[in-house]
Parts: C-alpha cells; structure tokens; sequence
C-alpha cells in the first residue's frame, strides 16, 4: 500500500534496520520528490518502506528498501519491491534500477531484478 508514512516513525524504521540516527524530519523533502514509495504496515505500526525516486522520463530507482528486523524473512520485502515495481509500470516507467550489496543478490532476484554492470561514485 502506499501511505504517506509518518515521519518520526520512518525515521525509527531506519534506525532500527539501518543503525544511525535519523529523527525523520528529511523525509519530507525527499516524498516530496518521489515517484512513489510502498509502505507495510502490522497494524498501525510501520514495518516495511520502499522508495521510488524518478528521472522525470521513463527511468526511476529503487531506494532505501527497508523492512523492520522483527518482521524480516516473512516476505514482507519482495512484496514491498513488487508493489513497487507495479507502481512504477503503472506510471510508464521503462527502466527501474536498484543497486545493492552482494549478499541481497538472491533477495533482488527473487524481485524479478537481473544483474548488470553499474557504477557507483561515493561522493561524500
Ligand atoms: C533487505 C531487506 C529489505 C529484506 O527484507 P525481508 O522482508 O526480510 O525479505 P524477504 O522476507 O522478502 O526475503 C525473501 C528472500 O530474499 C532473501 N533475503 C532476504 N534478506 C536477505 C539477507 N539479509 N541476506 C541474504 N538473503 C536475503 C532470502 O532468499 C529470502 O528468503 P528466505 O527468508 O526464505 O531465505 C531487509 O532485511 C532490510 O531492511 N535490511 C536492512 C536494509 C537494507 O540493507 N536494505 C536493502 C537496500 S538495497
């Protein structure tokens, strides 16, 4: 589904699945540009968060795949990308892009993603 996530509760979503700090507030600005993004839900509680950024023409990326620790391994993920993907054809994207470390190799094909060569710059 795609609710529009309360911040602070995405933002303790990160942190618990990526460490770090993140009070949710920068959330804003980047819904704000999204395509789209898919959100699970165990109740009212937030558990699982994808986004989908856009170039404004036929490619968009996957972004910040994201499933709360207490919940992983039940599938809640490549629902989560699947939605996603739906979405993103529904909007007449061409292309949706992901990259990812190689461990989640057999999570992003299960998604329906084929490896190809990619670059990635860290710039900061
Ligand atoms: C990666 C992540 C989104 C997976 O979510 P999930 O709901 O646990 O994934 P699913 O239950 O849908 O996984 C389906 C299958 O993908 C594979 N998979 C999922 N997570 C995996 C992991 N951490 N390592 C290896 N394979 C994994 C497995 O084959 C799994 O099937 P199995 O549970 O029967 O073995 C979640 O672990 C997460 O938020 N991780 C931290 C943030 C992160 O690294 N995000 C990815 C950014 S590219």
């Amino acid at each position: 589904m795609r609710e529009r996530p309360d911040l602070a509760a995405l933002g303790r979503l990160r942190k618990a699945a990526w460490g770090g700090q993140d009070d949710g507030a920068w959330w804003q600005a980047v819904l704000e540009r999204s395509l789209t993004w898919i959100t699970a839900f165990d109740g009212t509680e937030l558990v699982g968060f994808v986004n989908v950024a856009w170039d404004g023409g036929v490619h968009a990326f996957l972004l910040d795949t994201t499933v709360h620790p207490d919940w992983g391994r039940r599938g809640i993920g490549v629902n989560l990308v699947w939605e996603a993907t739906q979405a993103a054809r529904a909007e007449g994207i061409h292309w949706l892009h992901v990259d990812y470390e190689p461990h989640l190799h057999q999570f992003y094909e299960l998604c329906g993603f084929r490896p190809t060569s990619a670059g990635l710059l860290k710039l900061h």
